[in-house]
Parts: C-alpha cells; sequence; structure tokens
C-alpha cells in the first residue's frame, strides 16, 4: 500500500461532505482535515478586529495580522480535529452565522487563499488525509488519490440543514435556509478564484437517494479495491 493517501471531497453547502469525509477518515486511521474550518478562522479574525466594514475586507491589515499569528489544528479527547487561533480552540466561535454569513466574502480573496493552501498543504505534508471542501481535488491536490464530488439537489440539502438548526433557531424559516444556500452556492461557484467546481477526474456522488452510510459505504469500498491493489 501507497505511504500516504490524499481523498479530497468537493461539493457545495450542506452536500455532507464532513459527516461523511469524518466518517472516511476514521474507517481507514487517516486525518480528517475540514478545510472551511480554516477560511472561517480567518473570517473570525477578522470581525474580531474590525476588518470588514460596510462589506469589504481591509485585505493588508488582515495579511497582516495572519502573518503575525498562528492557525493550527489540534486533537481532542475523541481524537476529533480542533481548530486553534494562536494556540485556543476557535471551533464553537466559528460555526456562528455571522460567521457563515461572511466567510464567503472572505474565501474569495486570493491572498487568502494563498495564505489557506500553504496551511492545508503543510498539514498534509507527511500524513494520509481526508480533506473536504471547494477545491481540494481541483487546486489543492490536483494529483489527490481520490476524488469524490458529492451532491444533492438544492431542496435536499435546504433539509437536512433546516432540520440541524431548526434545533437551535425554532422559528428559522425552511425558504430562508434556502435562499442562504441558495446564495452560498452562487458565490461559491462563479468566485474569480477557485471557484467550487466538480474536477473531471472525480467520482460524482449524488446523496438525493442515498442516506450517510451508503454514501460512506460506496466511498469506502472504491478506496479499498483501488488500494489493496497497488
Ligand atoms: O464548508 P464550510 O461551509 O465550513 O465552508 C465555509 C466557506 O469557506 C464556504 O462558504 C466556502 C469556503 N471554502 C472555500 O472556498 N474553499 C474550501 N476549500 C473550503 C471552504
Amino acid at each position: 500500500m501507497k505511504q500516504k493517501i490524499i481523498v479530497a471531497i468537493d461539493g457545495p453547502s450542506s452536500s455532507g461532505k464532513s459527516t461523511i469525509a469524518k466518517l472516511v477518515a476514521k474507517h481507514f486511521n487517516f486525518t480528517y482535515i475540514d478545510s472551511g474550518s480554516i477560511y472561517r478562522a480567518v473570517t473570525y479574525l477578522a470581525i474580531k478586529n474590525k476588518l470588514i466594514k460596510t462589506g469589504k475586507i481591509d485585505v493588508v491589515s488582515l495579511i497582516d495580522l495572519l502573518n503575525n499569528c498562528s492557525i493550527s489544528f489540534s486533537f481532542n479527547l475523541n481524537n476529533q480535529n480542533v481548530i486553534k487561533l494562536n494556540n485556543l480552540s476557535i471551533d464553537k466561535e466559528i460555526r456562528t452565522s455571522e460567521i457563515s454569513n461572511y466567510v464567503s466574502l472572505v474565501a474569495e480573496i486570493n491572498e487568502i487563499r494563498k495564505y489557506v493552501l500553504k496551511i492545508q498543504k503543510d498539514i498534509s505534508y507527511n500524513k494520509s488525509v481526508v480533506m473536504d471542501g471547494r477545491d481540494i481535488g481541483s487546486v489543492v491536490f490536483p494529483n489527490a488519490d481520490f476524488k469524490f464530488f458529492l451532491d444533492a439537489s438544492l431542496d435536499i440539502r435546504t433539509s437536512r440543514r433546516w432540520n440541524e438548526l431548526k434545533l437551535i433557531e425554532k422559528d428559522l424559516k425552511f425558504e430562508e435556509v434556502k435562499k442562504d444556500l441558495l446564495n452560498r452556492d452562487e458565490k461559491d461557484t462563479s468566485r474569480k478564484f477557485s471557484p467550487l467546481i466538480k474536477s473531471k477526474d472525480s467520482i460524482l456522488i449524488d446523496s438525493d437517494e442515498l442516506d450517510i452510510t451508503e454514501v460512506v459505504d460506496k466511498i469506502i469500498d472504491i478506496i479499498k479495491k483501488e488500494i489493496t491493489n497497488k
């Protein structure tokens, strides 16, 4: 078996990437990396330092700040990845709706993408990883050993996300969640640098008719077949 395996999982928001990537990584004992959390951490830093004003980001100051701080990952007691800013966990802080609202704005800046790319490469330097995101198979690891593109219809993704969010935001409307997802899809697919695309050599998995276990099993089977033949 090859020493180091890279598994790229891309797809739109709420297509189930992180849940599936985590389970695949656990099965093979690979490291799971949630690349969206790095963009969220940068957004958190920008908001905290008031570098986003009226929808505009002070990119020069943000890059300067980033060059003087550290964004890293560590493992908690459940062997789960925790993102840290200057060695402090910010895992909860990056999941707020404020961060979700601004993160696409931050993720479209090329200088920021270059900064995040370096973190992604450094983390994966000497280990097997399952990394999820929007441009993993197309830009970050164009030579990944396995590339998957997870998709599901807008209605299915909306209802999954709505069911999750309803637990905390009781009055949240289905249509509101749908609009937000549509907006994020639009931003992620139309931005100039590293837009969300399905690279030609990635395997498309449409999960409209599949549950989590079925998707995970499908991915595990594909990887197993390939690595046991090498
Ligand atoms: O997966 P997520 O929703 O936590 O990602 C947050 C944002 O980061 C999302 O709007 C798109 C962006 N992102 C990106 O541009 N490239 C990646 N590889 C991962 C996330």
